[in-house]
């Protein structure tokens, strides 16, 4: 049968019901692609959870889904949200679709640009603020406290029921939990959401086990791992560039329950995991996505393993998102010849010797 999205699929374990329109976009049911040649070099059986699939390119989808379908069985009109990109995307195209306004709040020149053409093209009210995530998320908190529009960020609790569908798929694919789950931490939502999740499967009777659950936060915005909010948080990966998350609480209690725990990388790490990933399995995620992948290397080089583990990393959002990166990364441009096939082998032969 066709897939019939996240609200339908999981309607049992999700608070769906009669009055809740099951919106979708065809969401979640995204691959966990084996990776061959790292697994073998890293001596672990690493899987990837390419939430770049989703339909706007972020496992957010999967959250706003369910937070917008609530909003519309509660009779709102307006949905908000602060963002670092791909939240204000997921929250344009689902109200977009749901037939709500969207008013989406963002950290000026800190997003990336594929994000802010998405949320102008789904026809969000997209304003920029001079300030970050952390003051964006304070504002949207404000004005939605005062009037009747919906928050959707990662604090609305439809959110979080909708991200933990990504822990149910990952015991439906695997046939059972992993032994660890790797994943990027920012505003801690996403991996207090896993938790739930791998709980309540757990509970269901779906997987005799639960994984141990391990964090990255950016080294520049490491607010949890040294136990208090960074003011002014910088990092390359943009989506992960916030100094105070949300979520805080919930994620060092998914990492001391789990015996996992809440760590950090370099700039130089994740970028480094990025072009690995590209390069070394052809999978193009986005720099903050990239981080749960450099957590597994570092943790590697720490004696972290004993050996043949199996680690899902999640790889959150989509690297087309932020081409910019890429292209500075790599840092060469295109080598540019004459139209002959002579200057072309010729371009080839100079490309082989580098
Ligand atoms: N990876 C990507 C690509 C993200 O966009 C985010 C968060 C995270 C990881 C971290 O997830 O916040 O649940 O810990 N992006 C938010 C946004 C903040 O506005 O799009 P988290």
């Amino acid at each position: 049968m066709r897939y019939q999205g996240l609200l339908q699929t999981y309607r049992e374990h999700l608070p769906v019901n009669e009055n809740t329109p099951l919106l979708t976009l065809q969401e979640g049911n995204t691959p966990l692609i084996h990776a061959e040649n790292l697994s073998e070099e890293l001596g672990l059986n690493v899987y990837f959870k390419y939430e770049g699939l989703n339909p706007t390119g972020s496992f957010k989808d999967r959250g706003m889904v369910m937070a917008v379908a609530k909003a519309m069985e509660e009779g709102s009109r307006t949905i908000m949200c602060a963002s670092t990109g791909n939240t204000s995307a997921a929250a344009a195209a689902y109200a977009a679709r749901g037939g709500l306004n969207c008013i989406v709040l963002i950290p000026n020149n800190n997003i990336a640009l594929g994000k802010l053409a998405q949320a102008m093209i789904y026809g969000a009210k997209v304003i920029a603020i001079n300030g970050n995530f952390d003051r964006a998320l304070e504002i949207v908190r404000e004005i939605t406290a005062k009037h009747p529009i919906t928050l959707v960020n990662s604090v609305n609790p439809f959110r979080i029921e909708g991200q933990k569908t990504a822990a149910f798929e990952v015991i439906e694919q695997l046939g059972e939990a992993p032994d660890v789950l790797a994943i990027p931490v920012g505003n801690a939502g996403n991996i207090s959401a896993y938790w739930k999740g791998f709980k309540e499967y757990k509970e269901a009777g779906k997987s005799s086990t639960l994984p141990r659950m391990v964090g990255f936060e950016a080294e520049g915005a490491m607010a949890i791992v040294k136990g208090e909010p960074i003011l002014e948080p910088e990092t390359v990966a943009t989506a992960i560039r916030i100094g105070n998350p949300a979520s805080w609480k919930t994620a060092v209690a998914a990492a001391e329950e789990s015996g996992g725990q809440i760590n950090y990388v370099t700039d130089e790490q994740i970028l480094t995991a990025y072009r690995t990933l590209a390069s070394r399995e052809g999978i193009f995620a986005e720099p903050a996505s990239a981080a749960s992948l450099a957590g597994v290397y570092k943790l590697k080089s720490e004696g972290y393993f004993k050996g043949g583990e199996t680690v899902v990393c999640v790889l959150t959002g989509n690297g087309l998102k932020d081409p910019n990166i890429a292209i500075k990364t790599v840092a060469t441009e295109p080598l540019v010849v004459e139209d002959t096939e002579e200057a072309v082998m010729a371009a080839i032969a100079q490309l082989e010797q580098q």
